[in-house]
C-alpha cells in the first residue's frame, strides 16, 4: 500500500528536460508513482522515448517540446505542459547545460546561453507554473540546482552563478508564493554518474579520485535523487518550502585528512 504521505496517484507533474539523464530517471519515477507526466524536451527525438518507456510499463505521459531558451518559450513550455496533462500540480525544472571553460575563456555568448537556460528558463517557468497553481490554491515547484552553487570547482562558474541563483531564486519564490498555497523547495546534488559529467569522472584516475574524496565512497547515480524529489513533490513535504537538500555522498561534511597518507 501506498503511504498517503509520498502517495502522487493522478498528481499532474511537468518535468522540464526529461529527455536527459536526471530528467528521464525522474519522469519514470514520478510514472511508477502512479503521476500523470508531462515530458518535456528540445526535440520529439528526446521526449519519444520517455514516453513510450513509461506507457510501456503502464504509466500516462504525454509529450511536451520546446525551447526553454527565451522567456516566452519557457513560459510557453508550461501553459502547453498544462494544457495537455489537463493542469499543473507539481512542476520539476530540470533543463540544464554547462560548457566548461576558465573564466579567461568564457566568451559573451558562452555567458548568455547559459544563463538563459539555466536561470531565465528556470525563473519564466514558475512564473508560468504559480499563474497556473494560483487559482487552484496549490501547487508544488522543484528546481535542479546543483552542489556548485555553494561549492567551487574549475571551470564551471557561469555555470556555477546560475545554479546560486537558482537556490536564491528558490527562496525568493517560496517567500512571495507561500500564501497563495505554492512550495518551491530545490536540491543540489554534488556529481552524479551521467553523460553530462563524464568529462570529469570518465577515467580510471579520476574516478578514483572522485570516490575518495566523497566520504560515501562512490559518486552519486541519478536514482540516488528520486528519494528527495518524490518528498519534495509529495505531501510529506508539506510544511516545507524554500528550502535545499543537498545530495553530496557527504562531502561537504568534511575530508578524511589522514586518508591521504595512504594515496
Ligand atoms: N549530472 C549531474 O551530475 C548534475 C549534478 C547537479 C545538477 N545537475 C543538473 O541537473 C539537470 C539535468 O542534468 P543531466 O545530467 O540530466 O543533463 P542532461 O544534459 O542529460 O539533461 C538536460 C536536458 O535539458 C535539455 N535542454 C537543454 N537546453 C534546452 C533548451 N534550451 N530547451 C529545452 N530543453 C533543453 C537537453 O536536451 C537535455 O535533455 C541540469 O540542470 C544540471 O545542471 C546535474
Amino acid at each position: 500500500m501506498t503511504d498517503p504521505l509520498f502517495d502522487l496517484t493522478g498528481r499532474r507533474v511537468l518535468i522540464t528536460g526529461a529527455g536527459g539523464a536526471l530528467g528521464s530517471v525522474m519522469a519514470r519515477a514520478f510514472a511508477d508513482r502512479g503521476a500523470h507526466v508531462g515530458v518535456h524536451d528540445l526535440s520529439p527525438e528526446r521526449v519519444g522515448p520517455i514516453v513510450e518507456a513509461i506507457r510501456s510499463a503502464g504509466g500516462t505521459a504525454v509529450e511536451v517540446v520546446g525551447d526553454v531558451s527565451t522567456a516566452d518559450g519557457s513560459s510557453a513550455v508550461v501553459r502547453q505542459g498544462a494544457d495537455a496533462l489537463g493542469g499543473l500540480d507539481v512542476l520539476l525544472n530540470g533543463v540544464g547545460i554547462n560548457r566548461r571553460k576558465p573564466i579567461e575563456e568564457v566568451t559573451p555568448e558562452d555567458f548568455d546561453a547559459i544563463v538563459s537556460v539555466n536561470l531565465r528558463a528556470i525563473f519564466f517557468a514558475s512564473q508560468a507554473a504559480h499563474a497556473i497553481m494560483r487559482p487552484q490554491g496549490k501547487g508544488c515547484i522543484v528546481n535542479l540546482s546543483s552542489l556548485s552553487a555553494r561549492f567551487s570547482f574549475n571551470t564551471i562558474s557561469v555555470y556555477a552563478a546560475t545554479k546560486a541563483g537558482v537556490t536564491s531564486l528558490t527562496r525568493s519564490c517560496a517567500r512571495e508564493w507561500a500564501a497563495d498555497g505554492i512550495r518551491i523547495n530545490a536540491i543540489e546534488p554534488f556529481v552524479i554518474k551521467t553523460e553530462f559529467t563524464k568529462p570529469l569522472w570518465g577515467e580510471e584516475h579520476r574516478q578514483k579520485w572522485f570516490d575518495h574524496v566523497t566520504p560515501m565512497g562512490r559518486l552519486g547515480v541519478p536514482e540516488d535523487l528520486i528519494g528527495s524529489v518524490v518528498y519534495l513533490a509529495s505531501d510529506a513535504s508539506s510544511w516545507v518550502t524554500g528550502q535545499t537538500i543537498v545530495l553530496d555522498g557527504g562531502l561537504t561534511i568534511g575530508a578524511d585528512w589522514d586518508s591521504f597518507r595512504d594515496m
